[in-house]
């Protein structure tokens, strides 16, 4: 694949999303870090920003193989924009990753193409690798709005919002085309990794594909043991 970010090896990215206290992200860790060094795949952890502090230190401490990812991140440099976490408050923290334009926030924070484009401006300056979330109805506009150079930097997350968090994975037949219709508004073959519903038993169908690159999993990241045969 013709990605600057992409070796062979293929991921599993735990997305928390608004859940877990520290104590909480801390216990997690403390399971899931040790058998990060046996697994097969690079494992991304991406959890609520409170706790990127806290699980870095430990993760550098431990020498854990598990790389540190962020859920969002503002549109805008470092400046006044009360609220926003931009990319400069990152530093030191060895964020890797960075998810933008989830369905959940294109949908609960009304999020356009034109602002993930612009978090992805933000991402790559500071050479965190973006994850850009896209569905079948945003492919198009969303490649569109990203500087041809800048695509190439990126990984893309494919998921429909009509299986995320439901427990039906969507066929892979239809993933597939998906992903065909991904390579051909982006003009190359960007990695892509399939999201939704994602558990054991449904890894393989996608793990094992040579069209896709990894799986994010939401649901079944949340208890440590279920994530743990998962990254297996
Ligand atoms: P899910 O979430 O595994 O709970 O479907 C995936 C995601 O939205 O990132």
């Amino acid at each position: 694949m013709q990605n600057t970010v992409l070796d062979t090896q293929k991921f599993v990215l735990a997305n928390w999303k608004s859940h877990k206290t520290l104590e909480e992200a801390v216990g997690w860790l403390a399971e899931v870090g040790p058998l990060g060094t046996n697994s097969p795949y690079e494992v991304i952890v991406c959890p609520p920003f409170p706790f990127l502090y806290p699980l870095s230190q430990e993760i550098r401490a431990k020498k854990y193989r598990i790389s540190l990812g962020i859920q969002d991140v503002s549109p805008f440099p470092a400046g006044a924009y009360t609220g926003a976490v931009c990319v400069r408050n990152l530093k030191g923290l060895g964020v890797k990753y960075a998810l933008v334009g989830h369905s959940e926030r294109r949908n609960y924070f009304h999020e356009t193409v034109q602002e993930i484009a612009n978090k992805v401006t933000q991402l790559i300056e500071e050479n965190i690798t973006p994850i850009v979330c896209i569905d079948r109805e945003h492919t198009i506009a969303q490649a569109n709005a990203l500087e041809g150079g800048e695509r190439k930097r990126c990984l893309v997350l494919y998921e429909t919002v009509g299986h995320i968090g439901t427990g039906e994975v969507e066929d892979l037949p239809s993933v597939l085309r998906s992903v065909d219709e991904i390579h051909h508004a982006f003009g190359f073959p960007i990695p892509v990794i399939y999201g939704g519903s994602v558990s054991d038993t449904s890894r393989d169908f996608f793990m094992k594909h040579e069209k896709l690159a990894g799986v994010v999993v939401g649901t079944k990241s949340l208890d440590p043991k279920e994530f743990a045969k998962i990254i297996q």
